[in-house]
């Protein structure tokens, strides 16, 4: 049996928010989309539980299951993948909406393991982008085709069930467009998921809910962008003291003052004022320039403000030493190291026409704006659609009401929020400034964490409050897994072990 579900959420916050006006979030009281979803709980679903033999039999396993099964994968020897993994889609909304799913069971006993759904945030990004650059099974490697076994992955300790949320993000798709690609909400993806948690079986068994992760959040727009995200840059040296004192000066100092008050609208609003806007963008535009044009590429990753960034000699560089490497490369579990281009390489692996025949892609139906280079039945990571179509409350929402509602109606979920301390856009700094604020009772005081392979370094800090474990993983970037495999791996079995949480 399946003994109970984590949610996890994991945003992926792939387009700053510079530029955006965000008057329209004056005076809006923000409300919950997990009201609806909570008090709906008692007759939800599990959705996989049928799923539970320890060999790769599929005895007992429904239609359905045998249907999305996946017994060979293009790149790597089945005889190599030693857990079962299934992948199709979830039908919702009367067969109009389609999601895109891949489960995989634990390596061991996935009957005993915890059952975790996994969704990126984006908006728009795809839960694949987990499977195969942060702690899935599978890494791919830099000839686009190959498939190594990630040792780090997530899944020896629990199952998972990757999503591809909101409808329009990467192969799910919908039979509306003309309903479904115009705008995207927050109620829309809780609804698309929600419904989603449902599909797979009419048995009446209720989802034990116990917690849910969150990494590198956005929970609100302020301690994220004018205190979290620059003050970041600053305190690596990315920008020079005269850019940050203003900022100081017209973002930060005034928003102390007069802190800005969702509930009733009234407060400084750093947003609408001219001189912050200016001295943010120019911090903004000092760290990464190719975010505001997109033909000036400059090396330095936001998102991991120490790691190499991808450009296209990069890429070269990684795919001639692979190549050069490869025989010793596909035995060396440390190649399954960061490489900064591990998503054009899955990008280029997804899009091949024998991948999606094996994981069961209705190519044909892609939604075209996933489509890169005008080349049909591709799949990208991160929709820029939806990106830019995606509700601006939604995205700008101050989320702790969410958090409030959340520890006062289930007070026994487990929640963690984690934080890769190298990110520069959704900083740990701008985290702490939200969680702190939340004056929750500290429980455990901030204290180091060690990973296990290398027990003289300190892998990051866990703080315990009433109802929230705060987690950081020292080194890391906006994604965890992906720069620090080994940590994030150690990490996740003490959330899964109990060790994380209070
Ligand atoms: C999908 O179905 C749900 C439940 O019937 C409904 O609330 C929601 O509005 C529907 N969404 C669309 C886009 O039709
Ligand atoms: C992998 O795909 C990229 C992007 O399409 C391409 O530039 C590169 O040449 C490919 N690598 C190989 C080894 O074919
Ligand atoms: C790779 O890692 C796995 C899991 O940690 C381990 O069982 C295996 O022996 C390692 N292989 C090599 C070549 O180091
Ligand atoms: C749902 O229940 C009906 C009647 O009990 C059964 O015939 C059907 O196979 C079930 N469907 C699934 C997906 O389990
Ligand atoms: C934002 O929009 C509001 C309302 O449309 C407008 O009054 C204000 O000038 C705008 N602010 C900026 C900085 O563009
Ligand atoms: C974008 O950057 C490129 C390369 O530096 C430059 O040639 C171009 O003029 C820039 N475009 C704009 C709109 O600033
Ligand atoms: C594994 O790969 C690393 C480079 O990533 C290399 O330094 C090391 O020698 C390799 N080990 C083996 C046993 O091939
Ligand atoms: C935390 O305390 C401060 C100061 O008393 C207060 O302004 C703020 O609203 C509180 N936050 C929450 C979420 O209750």
């Amino acid at each position: 049996m399946v003994r109970f579900i984590l949610l996890l959420l994991f945003l992926v916050f792939h387009v700053i928010v510079h530029g955006i006006n965000f008057s329209t979030l004056s005076g809006r009281k923000p409300t919950s989309p997990f009201e609806e979803v909570l008090t709906n709980q008692a007759k939800a679903q599990p959705p996989f539980q049928k799923f539970r033999r320890s060999s790769k039999s599929l005895d007992g396993y429904t239609t359905k299951a045998k249907a999305d099964y996946i017994d060979s994968l293009p790149g790597i020897l089945s005889s190599e993948i030693n857990f079962r993994q299934f992948s199709g889609y979830l039908t919702i909304n009367d067969s109009t909406k389609h999601i895109f799913y891949w489960f995989v069971e634990s390596q061991s006993e996935p009957e005993s393991k915890p059952l975790i759904w996994w969704s990126n945030g984006g908006p728009g990004c795809s839960g694949l982008i987990s499977l195969f650059e942060e702690f899935g099974p599978f890494r791919v490697q830099p000839d686009n085709v190959t498939l190594l076994k990630n040792p780090y992955s997530w899944n020896r300790v629990a199952n998972f069930l990757f999503v591809e949320s909101p409808v329009g993000t990467g192969f799910s798709y919908s039979d509306v467009p003309e309903r479904d690609y115009l705008e995207w909400t927050d109620l829309q993806t809780a609804q698309d998921n929600y419904f989603a948690i449902q599909m797979k079986s009419n048995d009446s068994t209720q989802i034990n809910l116990k917690g849910l992760m969150i990494g590198n959040p956005l929970n609100d727009p302020y301690s994220l962008e004018y205190v979290g995200n620059v003050q970041a840059f600053w305190a690596h040296s990315l920008i020079d003291k005269p850019t940050w004192d203003n900022v100081v000066r017209y973002c930060i100092d005034p928003y102390d003052r007069d802190p800005y008050n969702s509930e009733t609208g009234t407060g400084f609003q750093p947003w609408n004022d001219p001189m912050c806007i200016k001295y943010d963008t120019q911090a903004n535009y000092l760290v990464a320039p190719q975010l505001y044009n997109s033909s000036y590429t400059r090396g330095l990753d936001p998102y991991a403000l120490d790691a190499p960034y991808c450009t296209s000699a990069q890429n070269q560089r990684e795919t001639l030493w692979y190549l050069r490497n490869k025989v010793s490369a596909l035995k060396n579990n440390s190649t399954v190291k960061f490489r900064a281009c591990v998503n054009s390489f899955t990008v280029v692996y997804l899009g091949l026409s024998n991948v999606q025949k094996a994981i069961h892609v209705r190519s044909s139906k892609i939604p075209p704006h996933n489509n890169i280079d005008d080349k049909a039945n591709n799949w990208i990571d991160c929709s820029t659609l939806i990106a830019n179509e995606y509700s601006i409350i939604s995205q700008n929402t101050y989320m702790t009401s969410h958090y409030t509602y959340l520890l006062d109606k289930k007070p026994d979920l487990k929640i963690i929020i984690f934080s890769g301390d190298d990110d520069g856009v959704c900083a740990t700094v701008g985290t702490q400034y939200w969680l702190y604020g939340m004056n929750l009772t500290v429980i455990s005081p901030f204290q180091a964490w060690y990973h296990t392979a290398k027990p003289d370094q300190v892998a990051g800090y866990i703080t315990k409050f009433k109802g929230i474990t705060f987690i950081t993983i020292h080194g890391a970037g906006h994604e965890i897994a992906l720069y620090s495999p080994g940590a994030a791996y150690t990490f996740f079995q003490n959330v899964i072990n109990g060790k994380f949480t209070s």
